[in-house]
C-alpha cells in the first residue's frame, strides 16, 4: 500500500472573486508503515493540504494516488463530533462492528470511561479531542490522518497520547500522515519530516529518521530537536 501525492497547485477564491494561493508544490510518497510528520508555520495550508489527501476535496491541481481499499482513520483540526450523541454513539456510529471489550480498551487507554454516556457539550476541548482520537483508532484504520490531534492536552496526557500513537503504529501495517507544531511529537512518532514553508506550502526540505521508533534514545532525538530549531531558524 502507497501513497504518492503531486500537488501542484491549490487556491481558493473569496466572494470578490480574489485568488488565494494555498499549497504550491507538495511531492512525496509514503509506505504502509511509515509515519510522515509535517511542520510548517501557521496558516500555510497543512490542513488544506489534509483534507486533499483524505479525499474530502478534489479541487487541486496535481494527483494524489491513494489506495482505494484503505479505512481511512482522520483527526481533524477540531474535533468534529455530532453534539445530539453519546461520547459511545459518536464512535460506535465510526465503527458500528467494534466489540466491547476493544471499546472499553480505548475507553480506558484515551482515560474517557468515566465520559462514556456524556455528549460533546459537556466535554472540554482536551477532551473531546480524545473522543476524536478514539473514533479513528476504533475503525483500525490503513491510513490514518492526523491535524494537530494533541493540541490542548496537558504535558503529561500529550506524552501518554504519543506513546498510545506509537502503539497503535507499530501494532499494524498502516501509512499515517501527522501535523504538528511539536517538535516531540514530530521527532518521537515520524520516519519521514516534511519542514513546509509559508503560504503557498511548498515542501522545503525532508527529513529522514532512520532509526526505528522503538529504538531513538532521548539523546537522538535531543540532537535531531536541535537540528530542526536549527533548521526553522535558518528558514531551510
Ligand atoms: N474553505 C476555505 N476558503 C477560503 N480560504 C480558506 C479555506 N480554508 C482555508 N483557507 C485559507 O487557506 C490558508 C491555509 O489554511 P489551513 O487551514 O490549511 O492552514 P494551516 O496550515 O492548517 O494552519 P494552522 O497551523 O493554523 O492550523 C489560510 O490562509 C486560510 O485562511
Ligand atoms: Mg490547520
Amino acid at each position: 500500500m502507497q501513497l504518492e501525492v503531486d500537488i501542484t497547485g491549490k487556491h481558493f477564491e473569496n466572494a470578490a472573486g480574489e485568488r488565494h494561493d494555498v499549497l504550491a508544490g507538495i511531492k512525496f510518497s509514503l509506505h504502509a508503515g511509515e509515519v510522515g510528520v509535517f511542520v510548517g508555520p501557521s496558516g500555510c495550508g497543512k490542513s488544506t493540504m489534509l483534507k486533499i489527501l483524505a479525499g474530502l476535496d478534489h479541487n487541486y491541481q496535481g494527483k494524489v494516488s491513494r489506495p482505494a481499499v484503505a479505512r481511512l482513520g482522520m483527526v481533524f483540526q477540531e474535533p468534529r463530533l455530532l453534539p445530539w450523541r453519546s461520547v459511545e454513539d459518536n464512535i460506535r456510529l465510526a465503527a458500528p462492528h467494534i466489540d466491547e471489550k476493544r471499546l472499553s480498551e480505548l475507553f480506558a487507554v484515551l482515560e474517557l470511561t468515566e465520559h462514556r454516556s456524556h455528549f460533546p457539550g459537556e466535554l472540554s476541548l482536551g477532551l473531546a479531542r480524545r473522543v476524536a482520537l478514539a473514533r479513528a483508532f476504533a475503525i483500525d484504520p490503513d491510513f490514518l490522518i492526523l491535524d494537530e490531534p494533541l493540541a490542548s492536552l496537558d504535558d503529561a496526557l500529550a506524552a501518554h497520547l504519543r506513546e498510545q500513537i506509537a502503539t497503535l503504529v507499530e501494532s499494524r501495517s498502516m501509512m499515517t500522515l501527522l501535523v504538528t507544531h511539536n517538535l516531540d511529537d514530530a521527532v518521537y512518532l515520524g520516519d519521514r519530516l516534511f519542514l513546509l514553508s509559508a503560504r503557498p506550502a511548498r515542501i522545503l526540505q525532508e527529513v529522514p529518521i532512520p532509526t526505528p521508533r522503538t529504538r531513538r534514545s532521548a539523546s537522538e532525538i535531543n540532537h535531531i530537536k536541535a537540528d530542526l530549531v536549527r533548521r526553522r531558524l535558518a528558514k531551510i
